[in-house]
């Protein structure tokens, strides 16, 4: 049995400041002890996320972080220790560990997942980036073959699976990310067909120079939102997936413009969706994703950072656009 668990704790919560790896602490305490119903999992690989980050700002589909609780996050783990029937220890389970070594949790809130190779993929394609990029564009966005879908946020983990089922549908897939390299690397190495960056002066000339969008997956919100939403077709539909823009950092000045005229005069469907809305249709998803990835349809891309101890420093480097594809920390 394990004696210590190293423990990230969120010291002080940033409010509008732009977070910074200060905001957290390294801790070590006694390693926790399972009680009746409960299972003892030592932390894999934790997955990072934007929403880590808004989590800090208020009640979400979650409540609300404190300063001085243990920072929150899902990880890839596996049971050491397990006082219930279902679990036995060396089971693979997606769990809200939070960032530590070592958590303990009740059985019933632990997912067990069916051991694959790379293992990583449980986090990625697999896990919640490749259901939401799935059932965001094919059940909100709903793309017809020969439409024009594009995709903000577009190498990041959702995004970059965004433009490729896009592509497998038969859409042409515009990636909107930050500097021309990201670009290069959807058009060259994802088959996007074509990329938009979003901080170049000339975005929205470009971005106008489409011809029409059909379909937006929104993943940012604020000004690329705005600027798409003037770029739309007449019925077109965006899927309202995250509003990472808004995250890190004091709220923007303004709400977006052309809300609601837009929606009106273009006839627009803006739908906003939790991945956990079709949780009954996961298999199929799933089963769907697991089809492309193996026929090599869909190419799996994950940012892989060592050490517990890096997880504040990489989640800060995931909002300042570091990544490519799902990051993730390796912890053991
Ligand atoms: N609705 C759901 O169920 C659900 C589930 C999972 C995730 N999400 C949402 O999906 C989105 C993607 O999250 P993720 O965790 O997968 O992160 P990610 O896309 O892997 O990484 C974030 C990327 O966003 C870009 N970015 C950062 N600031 C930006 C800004 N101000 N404007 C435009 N782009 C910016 C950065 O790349 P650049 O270099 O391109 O700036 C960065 O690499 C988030 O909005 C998240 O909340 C929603």
């Amino acid at each position: 049995m394990p004696e210590t668990n190293r423990q990230i704790v969120l010291d002080r919560l940033p409010g509008a400041e732009k977070l910074q790896p200060g905001h957290f602490r390294l801790t070590e305490t006694p390693a926790p002890l399972p009680g009746e119903g409960e299972v003892l999992v030592r932390t894999r690989y934790i997955s990072l996320d934007a929403a880590n980050r808004a989590w800090m700002q208020g009640a979400t589909y979650r409540s609300a972080l404190q300063s001085g609780q243990v920072m929150a996050g899902g990880a890839l783990a596996e049971v050491v220790d397990s006082r219930v029937e279902a679990l036995k220890p060396g089971d693979l389970v997606w769990a809200d560990t939070g960032w530590q070594d070592y958590a303990v949790l009740p059985g019933r809130r632990l997912s067990k997942l069916a051991p694959m190779q790379p293992e990583t993929h449980l986090l990625s394609v697999y896990g919640v980036a490749g259901l939401t990029a799935y059932f965001g564009l094919l059940e909100c966005g709903r793309p017809k073959a020969g439409e024009t879908v594009v995709v903000s946020a577009a190498a990041g983990s959702v995004g970059s699976i965004v433009g490729q089922i896009a592509r497998i549908k038969g859409c042409k897939a515009i990636g909107i990310a930050g500097g021309a390299e990201k670009g290069r690397w959807l058009t060259d190495e994802l088959g996007f067909d074509a990329a938009l960056d979003y901080k170049d002066p000339e975005f929205k000339r470009q971005l106008r120079g489409l011809g029409g969008i059909d379909v937006y997956f929104d993943n940012v919100g604020g000004d690329v939102f705005e600027a798409c939403l003037f770029a739309m077709n007449l019925h077109g539909r965006v899927a309202c997936c995250g509003a990472l823009s808004q995250y890190d950092g004091a709220p923007p000045p303004h709400g977006p413009r052309g809300v609601p005229g837009l929606i009106v005069t273009k006839r627009l469907t803006l739908t906003g969706f939790v991945v956990m809305d079709f949780d009954d249709q996961r298999e199929k998803a799933l089963a769907e994703l697991k089809g492309w990835v193996d026929s090599g349809q869909l190419k799996v891309s994950e940012d892989i950072v060592e050490g517990l101890e890096n997880t504040p420093a990489a989640l800060v480097g995931l909002l300042a656009g570091e990544n490519r594809g799902k990051r993730m920390v390796k912890v053991r």
